[in-house]
């Protein structure tokens, strides 16, 4: 019998888990992706395209399409679509688990300061004294900090924010991830950056201006992850699917 998976994705781990797991033979793996990116690259298996509808759109879905087992592989940021999914897999009965890839951790020559939220990041960086910031916290992200007028920014988005925030003096930089360290330090150097704000992501594709922050003693303002509901956590793709297997009691072929 065919058991059908959900992912919920957006993140380059729900890409590599789809892969992996659209080739075996009776499981049908559909990825779910909320529709913020024009044109998305579409993953192995099939896809929907837009949120549920809250908790009881995400019910209703579980339901009609029989799901057997999800996996929330969203962003550590994405945080309301995985307290949606805890709550509606509870009132369903369907497994769920959460694929995490782990958070970055602060070395003893590193400079960071923690921060819950963007208007302590703002607070961070007033009293701070910073001239020249590297703000790498995504398109959506950008308002808070518009209105620090004697800070100079380097803002790097991976598609341009619509609408831009008003800010008074910055370059805007399109780039997609990975960076590599080099590049990363040419970066800091050429625009000399006295500081960096971001999201604690985690990963490899964008940690070596970390690396690079830590070499010139560069200040990093780190939002820190978001609460999320107590569901069972993968660290990997390699753990997703173990735990698949062991959900939907079946090995690999
Ligand atoms: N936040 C980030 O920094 C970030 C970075 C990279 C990628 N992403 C990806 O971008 C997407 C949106 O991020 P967000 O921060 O806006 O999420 P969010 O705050 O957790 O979710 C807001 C709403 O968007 C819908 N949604 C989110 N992820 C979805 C998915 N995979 N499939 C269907 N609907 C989804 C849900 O709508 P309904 O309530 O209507 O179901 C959810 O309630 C996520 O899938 C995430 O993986 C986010």
């Amino acid at each position: 019998m065919t058991a059908s998976i959900l992912i919920l994705g957006g993140t380059t781990e729900a890409y590599a888990l789809a892969d992996c797991l659209a080739s075996r033979p009776g499981l049908r793996v559909m990825t779910s992706l909320a529709g913020r990116t024009a044109n998305p690259r579409l993953p192995a298996g099939e896809t929907r395209i837009g949120g549920f509808g809250g908790i009881p759109g995400l019910v209703d879905y579980l339901r009609q399409e029989g799901i057997a087992a999800v996996v929330d592989a969203t962003h550590p940021f994405a945080s309301a679509m995985g307290w949606n999914a805890a709550k509606a897999c509870r009132s369903v009965g369907v497994p769920l688990v959460r694929l995490e890839r782990p958070a970055w951790a602060p070395e003893r020559e590193d400079r960071w300061t923690q921060v819950v939220d963007w208007e302590a990041a703002v607070a961070a960086l007033q009293t701070g004294g910073s001239k020249r910031v590297f703000l790498a916290v995504g398109r959506q992200e950008l308002a808070p900090f518009a209105g620090l007028e004697d800070i100079w920014f380097l803002i790097r988005v991976v598609t341009p924010p619509d609408p831009m925030p008003h800010f008074r003096a910055y370059e805007l930089l399109l780039a997609r991830g990975p960076f590599d360290l080099e590049s990363e330090r040419a970066l800091l150097d050429t625009h000399r950056i006295d500081a960096i704000v971001c999201k604690n992501s985690g990963g490899e594709a964008t940690s070596e201006k970390l690396v690079a922050a830590r070499e010139r003693g560069i200040r990093v303002i780190m939002r820190e992850r978001p609460e999320r509901p107590c569901v069972p956590l993968a660290a990997s793709v390699a753990e997703a699917l173990e735990w698949v297997d062991r959900t939907l009691g079946r090995g690999e072929p």
